[in-house]
């Protein structure tokens, strides 16, 4: 008899229950005996420095128990991320950075208490708007040992100039924030020179590191604890202020303290998505083949941190063309420091790049999916490697088809009724394959039991259930025989569930591991002593290996939208999305994955929009009631389809990862409903009622 793999079986996500039921722990729920609060006092001006700080009305408070800040905290070691320098210096480098931090009995009381706190600042001029006319932007650094920050081939200035058909246009799309449902909290506690943390972070081995270094103490003198984490999409990827402010609070009263953060405080303080402003120049034949591409990104970074998006990135590696070059530049601005966001870099580069393809499509005259297919290429046009697996096409066709594309100007002329127009979209999507080194730990009691255990991170994607299934297979086993523990640094070290690589890193980890629990097995004859077996495996070998392969995953997202001219109002009632993202792992957690990031991809489309305050330097939109998100009653009927498809380059599990790609072309593919629907090209982001009726008088069309 052949068993049945557990992966690719549509099981439930483990953990379902307690989260529906309440009972899941999360960061913020964690209560330990003598806990004390901490609320943060944020810098007021938006750059210049703290000059005083007058904690005496706020200590004279029955209940608070200290005021931490610049004159009273500890030296921290100094790490690449600035925003972690939390009360080193007394410069304030935006609005809302953490300045002082006040301790007390109860919550209540310290938010009360942190009002009482006197601030004397000395201001400087600020900046705080992305400008492409001003100077000031500088080429950021290349992205580690990933990619160059720009790249260059063939002669693009000359090939444009001779290209039969071109389009240069510029595309903007504003800041967006990630508001995951649960906001950034941390507990921390010091024993015997020891920290422990519950944090809400996408990987507490990286958290581990970072405040070990911080703090000056061996790694194995911090202990990084999160066994629910609440949505991340990125925000959660590199520890933030709030973490340190807990451990340097805990430090200061000698009990364990908890940190919330506030909404409002997360649009500072939590990072979000940069503001970009990209250029972008096509060529092509008049059939359509395109000769050159030229995509020039400007975005911002804060004085504190050196992130970079790379929208243009994606462009080298998606449409054949002999001349090509990406350009990326930023500007250092006195606004809160940009972060990772799901799928940085193709999120908003893809909108850019994917509307062009669009309007390329109309300047040729030709089907906007037959555009693309003529551009498909084998093989990788930056790296000159072929692709590990590259079915754009296969997605393109399959969705054309499912979607009724071949229908589409009939529909756009039989149900457009002069107010409310109807058309169709279509963008393609990608993300690259990323797999870092992670160790990973599986014990058998001898009895049937198995354990895998791993500092994975589960964000909300069912990593508990997904490597449950892999460590099944890899051991030859039912899943129910299989208990996977994660969410503790003090597991086996485990890379971030980021970069859509959490899955294929961690699984890669977990098989080894299991491969090596069976030789072990094997060499005890079979029979696993009393007390169990136990092996672990790391992936850093095996990953040191340079790459043959071009390594991405590929999708096709189509949707159909009605405007009506009247309002300004854009509905979108259906949206497809077919990817090839490898083995599918576990159907319903990978279908979750792919749907969410589309309704994150409409809710960029139609509502989010971070809008910064020019005198003040904050955000305009720091809650959920002026930054608008999509809800249930904007979601249109979703479908998310995977195609059969193995990438064992990425994975030996044959899988990619799922978590970004769904966020990527989904704008483009709107936006470009839109103009089939109404013959406007809209290329800022949102596509707001203000923004079509704008638009739409600005054409002498509608009101
Ligand atoms: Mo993601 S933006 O790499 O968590």
């Amino acid at each position: 008899m052949t068993r049945r793999t557990s992966v690719g079986a549509a099981l439930p996500r483990r953990g379902a229950r307690a989260k529906v039921t309440g009972s899941a722990r999360y960061t913020g729920d964690v209560a330990l005996p003598h806990l004390a609060y901490v609320a943060v006092i944020p810098a007021e001006i938006a750059h210049g420095r703290v000059t005083a700080v007058r904690p005496e009305e706020a200590l004279a408070r029955s209940g608070v128990l200290a005021v931490i800040h610049g004159g009273n905290c500890p030296r921290l070691n100094r790490t690449g991320a600035g925003d972690l320098a939390v009360f080193q210096s007394p410069s304030v480098a935006h609005r809302g950075q953490f300045v002082a931090a006040v301790v007390a009995e109860s919550p209540q009381i310290a938010h009360e208490a942190a009002r009482m706190v006197g601030i004397d600042y000395a201001a400087d001029p600020h900046r705080v708007s992305l400008d492409i006319a001003c100077d000031g932007f500088r080429q950021p650094p290349d992205h580690g040992p990933f990619f160059p920050t720009d790249c260059s081939h063939g002669d693009v200035e000359t090939a444009l100039s001779n290209a039969p058909v071109r389009i240069d246009a510029t595309y903007r799309t504003p800041p967006y924030h990630h508001h995951a449902l649960e906001p950034h909290a941390t507990v921390a506690y010091w024993q015997d020179g020891a920290l422990t943390v519950h944090d809400t972070t996408q990987g507490p081995s990286g958290t581990r590191d970072i405040l070990a270094h911080l703090f000056g103490i061996g790694p194995d003198r911090v202990r990084v604890i999160a066994r629910h984490v609440g949505g991340g999409f990125g925000s959660k990827a590199a520890p933030r202020a709030q973490v340190v402010v807990a451990a340097l609070a805990a430090l200061a009263v000698g009990r364990p303290v908890k940190t919330v953060l506030t909404r409002e405080q997360l649009s500072v303080v939590a990072g979000y998505r940069t503001p970009s402003v990209q250029r972008i120049r096509l060529g092509a034949d008049a059939d359509g083949h395109l000769l050159a591409v030229s995509h020039v990104s400007f975005e911002q970074t804060s004085l504190t941190s050196d992130h970079c998006e790379y929208p243009a990135a994606p462009t080298r590696t998606m449409y054949a063309a002999p001349n090509r070059e990406t350009r990326h530049w930023r500007a250092r601005l006195h606004v809160p420091s940009p972060t990772w966001m799901r799928a940085p870099g193709e999120c908003p580069g893809m909108f850019a790049l994917e509307s062009a393809m669009d309007e390329l499509a109309v300047a040729c005259a030709l089907d906007p999916v037959e555009l693309r297919l003529r551009n498909d290429t084998a093989k990788d046009p930056h790296s000159g490697r072929p692709f590990s697996t590259r079915n754009l096409a296969t997605c393109l066709r399959l969705g054309a088809e499912r979607f009724g594309w071949a229908e589409r100007d009939r529909l756009r002329a039989e149900y457009g009724d002069g107010r409310r127009l109807v058309g169709m979209g279509v963008a393609a999507s990608t993300i690259p394959q990323y797999r870092f080194p992670s160790r990973a730990g599986v014990h058998t009691d001898g009895y049937g039991h198995y354990t895998v255990r791993i500092a994975a991170a589960d964000i909300g994607t069912g990593a508990r259930t997904a490597l449950a299934q892999i460590a099944a297979d890899a051991l030859r086993v039912d899943v129910d025989q299989v208990m996977v523990e994660i969410g503790d640094s003090a597991y086996p070290s485990a890379s971030w569930a980021g970069r859509s690589s959490g899955t294929t890193s961690w699984g890669t980890a977990v098989v080894r591991a299991c491969e090596a629990l069976r030789t072990a097995i094997g060499r005890c004859g079979g029979l696993v002593p009393d007390g169990g077996l136990e092996a672990t495996a790391d992936t850093l070998g095996e990953l040191a290996v340079a790459r043959t392969h071009s390594q991405h995953a590929f999708g096709a997202q189509f949707a159909r939208v009605t405007v009506d001219t009247s309002t300004g109002e854009i509905r979108v009632p259906r949206m497809l999305g077919v990817f090839a993202v490898g083995r599918v792992i576990n159907p319903v957690t990978v279908r979750s994955q792919l749907v969410g990031g589309m309704v994150m991809g409409l809710s960029m489309a139609l509502c989010e929009e971070g809008v910064i305050d020019r005198t003040y330097g904050h955000f305009h939109s720091r809650d959920l009631s002026a930054y608008h998100v999509a809800t249930f009653a904007d979601a249109p009927e979703i479908e998310a389809v995977c195609i059969d498809e193995e990438d064992f380059h990425t994975s030996p599990m044959g899988a990619k990862g799922v978590g970004e790609i769904g966020i990527v072309g989904t704008a483009a593919a709107i936006a470009n409903a839109v103009h089939h629907a109404t013959g406007r090209r809209i290329r800022s982001l949102p596509l707001s009622v203000r923004r079509v009726r704008e638009d739409a008088a600005a054409s002498g069309h509608g009101t």
